[in-house]
């Protein structure tokens, strides 16, 4: 028997959480991933889920994850790198590569994995990378393990990245790295500008469109399509669990980069690969995508809607261009409250505070997707316009 506990440190962490209402507990989904939906016993409409197309439980993929299970048992058994390359990893991958319009696609378990395998492999402690001050938590590892110097410029700002480039040796290698769609506020990152300083001064550059698949460019191509920047990525990180409805995250470029990335990439070496059913719904998701495009125009239509309802009723929702729209309320156990009255009236929108998000900028993210109906998304409006009213957030 120990005199005292090694880990206690870890108790009053999570009760200094409970002191400030940060503590959350996990909400548990009974059944599936749908816009409206049982959570902790209790039916809302789910304005949290990251299932843009409703492809989670679209019949195509269903089918194909089930006849690939048949086919080809439920897991790989290894690495990649050892015996866990099946052929449908390596045909997911033929066919993202002419999705994406690019030579080569490596896989990885998850779009972290992708973001984070990747930066730590391709620059090492002489290098510098020069990161969007919002640019997701699995870009952020990546860098760190990279140990290369880590140069933040402030939010989508061009010119502060150009005054972080002049002050660099021309020689020293340089990764410039933005989100495409930046997932606590769903603004989309500034792409043209930097990937003409990545040109002017002879970066790599990188985009993480992890919100952006299956949601911006041609058929869901991302946001390299949407800006018309083909060609002039070096990097395109996607994930395969967001719009795709799966798991999964993808690295698109060229040839020689996904080779590397092959001998390099650690998650890609130390990891088991996907089963044969997760591979089997992504190359059926991108079928969905190349033929049924108009569930993309009806994510857009919902979200032109629910965003304009949310504006009109009166709402801070930042500088949203996607279907990730905040409801900004500043302080972090005003969000949290909200959070929990929507629920209880009906709505699950996700409350969100320090350290996701700055400590003055807490917020409810909501997400619409192309399934809401119309009927689920002016419920969720009237109900966000009287939980709002009654917290003080909307004036009476
Ligand atoms: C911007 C961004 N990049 C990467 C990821 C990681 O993707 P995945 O969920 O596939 O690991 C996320 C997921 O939260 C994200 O929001």
């Amino acid at each position: 028997m120990r005199a005292s506990d090694p880990l206690s440190y870890l108790q009053a962490d999570l009760d200094s959480l409970k002191q400030q209402g940060l503590y959350r507990h996990l909400r548990i989904l009974e059944g599936e991933q749908k816009p409206k939906t049982t959570f902790d016993h209790h039916q809302v409409v789910n304005l949290s889920s990251n299932n843009y197309l409703g492809l989670t439980t679209h019949p195509r993929l269903r089918d194909a994850a089930l006849d690939a299970t048949r086919r080809l048992g439920v897991g790989s058994g290894s690495v990649r790198s050892i015996a866990g390359t099946m052929e449908i990893h390596m045909e997911l991958e033929r066919r993202l590569a002419a999705f994406k319009k690019v030579e080569s696609v490596v896989v990885f378990q998850s779009g972290f994995a992708a973001n984070a395998g990747t930066v730590s492999a391709v620059l090492n402690k002489d290098d510098v990378v020069i990161s969007d001050e919002l640019n997701h938590a699995s870009i952020i590892d990546g860098c760190r393990l990279s140990r290369a110097t880590i140069k933040v410029f402030p939010h989508k700002d061009v010119d502060a990245a150009r005054q972080v480039l002049r002050g660099l040796p021309p020689a020293q290698r340089k990764l410039l790295i933005t989100d495409g769609v930046f997932s606590m506020d769903g603004d989309l990152g500034a792409l043209p500008g930097l990937c003409a300083l990545a040109e002017e001064f002879g970066c790599i550059m990188m985009v993480d469109d992890a919100h952006a698949s299956g949601v911006f460019g041609a058929n869901g191509r991302g946001t390299v399509d949407h800006f018309g920047m083909h060609g002039r990525v070096d990097i395109q990180v996607g994930t395969l669990s967001k719009a795709i409805g799966a798991l999964g995250g993808y690295v698109a470029g060229s040839k020689t980069l996904i080779e590397y990335l092959y001998h390099r990439a650690r998650p890609f070496l130390f990891s088991t690969s996907h089963p044969p059913a997760v591979a089997a719904a992504c190359i059926a998701a991108i079928v969905v995508l190349e033929q049924e495009p108009q569930i993309i125009d009806r994510l857009w239509e919902n979200t032109t809607f629910f965003k304009n309802g949310l504006q009109a009723l009166g709402f801070a929702t930042g500088a949203s261009q996607s279907p990730i729209t905040p409801v900004i309320v500043g302080d972090g156990a005003l969000a949290m409250r909200l959070s929990d009255r929507l629920f209880e009236e009906g709505v699950f929108a996700q409350g969100i505070a320090f350290p996701t998000v700055p400590r003055d900028k807490a917020r409810v993210r909501t997400i619409v997707t192309a399934t809401h109906t119309r009927d689920e998304l002016q419920f969720a409006l009237d109900v966000f316009g009287a939980v709002g009213r009654e917290l003080g957030i909307l004036a009476p």
